[in-house]
């Protein structure tokens, strides 16, 4: 596995829609092995393939550290609530908005085997599913953005130096 670089935003990558990925071949357990790698190293909690440069509708999720969430051509089947709170995005670091998002997804996709499954998420990982989703359709969440974009202090980065 190996870190790819971010494209940030601006990248005329991050507003194209993304392909449906066909068929599973070794290229593409290739590169969701190193979308994990490099979300953990940048620590995001969700990286879609755009975002590396590949025009290919797969993303990468993990809220908790602890369960990473492969998701090959999502698709969002239902919706409900709403939660309002802060977002930020790999490829616009140092910054966050508010968002309003839903509160719960049902969303559908297939695994590594092409094989369909669903995930329901909340809070959090409802947050993430949109997000990323919207990556594949070249949707930043700046364009849900409510209010001005903040600045966010890398406290922790700092105080290592
Ligand atoms: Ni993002």
């Amino acid at each position: 596995m190996a870190i790819r670089n971010i494209r940030m935003m601006g990248d005329k990558v991050l507003e194209k829609t993304c392909r449906p990925v066909e068929t599973v071949t070794p290229r593409i357990r290739q590169l969701v092995g190193d979308m994990l790698e490099t979300m953990y190293d940048a620590c995001g909690v969700g990286l879609a393939a755009p975002q590396v440069g590949i025009l290919k509708r797969i993303v990468v999720i993990d809220t908790d550290g602890e369960h990473p969430h492969i998701l090959i051509n999502p698709e969002i089947l239902e919706t409900s609530g709403s939660q309002t709170g802060d977002e930020g995005c790999l490829s616009l670091p140092g910054k966050t908005g508010t968002v309003t998002r839903p509160n719960y997804v049902k969303v559908r996709a297939m695994d590594l085997d092409m094989q369909p499954f669903e995930l329901e998420a909340t809070e959090l990982l409802a947050r993430a599913v949109c997000h990323e989703c919207d990556h594949l359709d070249g949707i930043m969440y700046t364009q849900h953005v409510e209010g001005p974009l903040r600045d966010v202090a890398y406290q922790e980065e700092e105080e290592e130096e």
